[in-house]
């Protein structure tokens, strides 16, 4: 069956999780990360995905604010910089507005103009998704904004990807899952999506039984073969 609904990963797919911390270092309050701040964004991403698998597991479900917030509070320790409250402020609100990565406005559009339905399944907390894609400028672009939040569990639980159906009555073979998680692009390839892994960092596929259908850098050409999968 053709392609007909394009599913977004949102948080380092559509949006760059290692702005907040860019952005602050630039700031004369977020001085003290003027070094690090990659160093920061790589700690603190890391412990926030930990937590929310090991929240899965164990069934003490939080949030992803709540989970993002404890990930930057382990990594502000972990480089000796808990000592201070305003640029742990300063990063959490910067992470509310996360940029999108260049090529994805455009892409967006585009999709929409050939009339694919586009939407993100996220992690993210309804709130936190649509500060992001308002502050991106790609909220009218966008037919719904999924969260994990309707089930209480993180991705990659199926129960996640079975938003996608609950929402649209979609058959898994029209949806065309877009990830650059590897575990993300794994856990829905072996759910039966589509699945393009965007893998930006130049990562190996992961060590994981369902491999992507297909891989790319960025997003830039999606819309050219789309008609492929
Ligand atoms: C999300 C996380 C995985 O947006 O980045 O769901």
């Amino acid at each position: 069956m053709p392609i007909t609904h394009c599913i977004f990963d949102a948080y380092g797919t559509l949006f760059d999780v290692a702005g907040a911390a860019r952005a602050a270092a630039a700031t004369p309050q977020g001085a003290a990360l003027s070094q690090h701040w990659a160093h920061l964004a790589a700690h603190w991403r890391a412990k926030q995905l930990e937590y929310t698998w090991l929240r899965a597991i164990t069934g003490d479900h939080a949030d992803f604010h709540q989970v993002t917030q404890d990930g930057l509070d382990w990594s502000l320790e972990a480089m000796g910089l808990d000592g201070d409250p305003a640029l742990r402020a300063q990063l959490l609100d910067l992470y509310r507005t996360l940029p999108a990565y260049p090529e994805v406005p455009a892409m967006l559009q585009a999709l929409n103009d050939a009339g694919y339905t586009c939407a993100i399944l996220s992690n993210g907390t309804p709130q936190m998704l649509s500060d992001a894609v308002t502050s991106a400028g790609i909220d009218g672009q966008l037919d719904a904004l999924l969260s994990i939040e309707d089930v209480g569990i993180y991705k990659p639980a199926r129960a996640v990807y079975d938003l996608v159906h609950a929402h649209y009555g979609t058959a898994t073979n029209e949806v065309l899952f877009v990830s650059s998680n590897g575990w993300d692009a794994a856990g829905a390839r072996g759910y039966g999506f589509n699945v393009l892994w965007v893998n930006r960092a130049g990562q190996p596929v992961d060590r994981m039984p369902h491999k992507p259908t297909r891989i790319e850098r960025d997003l830039t050409n999606l819309p050219h073969f789309i008609k492929e999968f």
